[in-house]
């Protein structure tokens, strides 16, 4: 399967892109995660330019996000396809990814938008912790660790990313009603697109992310 998540910065993507790749036995492939591992690498312009643009809540340049994409289509080990988290978010990237995936004979499922309000994902952002190595994502509030500041599982500390300030995420979120929200209508046309309340909770979301993929397959 190949499945695409969209939603603004705290909606939920990569909480879910966790268990539903865990169900579907394909690969997590998120942009913001290739980027901040692309801007942590390279010591030389380009990483400085994308922590820039990160910091400021813009969108990295397509040359930069579609090669990380392209490098990462043709692992053997995804063969049973992708989960597509923050990619893409503009209509010139909803078009790149169809051509990319129209030139290795696959295509797109699903698309689902993880719908909520701007004024609910202030305190998911702020109150955020991720541990790095795994991608695990964690809530102050939501869903703390058993241990404060530590993963559950290997008990290495947690760390907040650094684009998660007040200042940052409104950036985010008006770069989001901007520039991705005209994917949505993209999507539609192609009648893959399912809008989700992601103001549920997590197991609600992702009991419904299945329903959804379910009813395309
Ligand atoms: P990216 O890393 O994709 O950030 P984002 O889109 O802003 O989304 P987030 O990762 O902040 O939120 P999420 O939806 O994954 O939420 P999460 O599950 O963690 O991109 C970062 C930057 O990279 C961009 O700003 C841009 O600069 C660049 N970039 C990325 N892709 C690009 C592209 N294609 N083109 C150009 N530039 C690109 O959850 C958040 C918190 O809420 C967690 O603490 C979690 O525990 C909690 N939570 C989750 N679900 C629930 C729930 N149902 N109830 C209660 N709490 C919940
Ligand atoms: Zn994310």
């Amino acid at each position: 399967a190949n499945i695409v998540l969209i939603g603004p910065p705290g909606s939920g993507k990569g909480t879910q892109s966790t268990r539903l790749t865990e169900h579907y036995k394909i690969c997590q492939l998120s942009t913001g995660d290739l980027l901040r591992q692309a801007a942590h690498d390279q010591s030389s312009s380009e990483g400085q330019r994308i922590r820039k643009t990160m910091e400021a809540g813009g969108l990295v340049d397509d040359d930069i996000v579609l090669s990380l994409i392209d490098k990462n289509l043709n692992k053997p080990e995804c063969r049973n396809g992708f989960l597509f988290d923050g990619f893409p978010r503009t209509i010139n990237q909803g078009e790149k990814l169809e051509e990319l995936l129209e030139s290795k004979q696959k295509r797109l499922d699903a698309v689902l938008e993880y719908a909520i309000p701007d004024d609910l994902l202030k305190r998911r952002i702020l109150g955020r912790l991720i541990h790095k190595p795994s991608g695990r994502t964690y809530h102050e509030e939501f869903n703390p660790p058993k241990e404060s500041m530590k993963d559950d599982l290997t008990g290495e500390p947690l760390e907040r990313r650094s684009d998660d300030t007040t200042e940052t995420l409104n950036a985010r979120l008006h770069t989001y009603h901007k520039q991705t929200t005209p994917l949505i209508e993209f999507y539609r046309q192609r009648n893959i697109h399912r809008s989700i309340d992601a103001t549920n909770k997590v197991s609600n979301v992702y009991q419904q992310s299945l329903e959804l993929i379910e009813n395309f397959r």
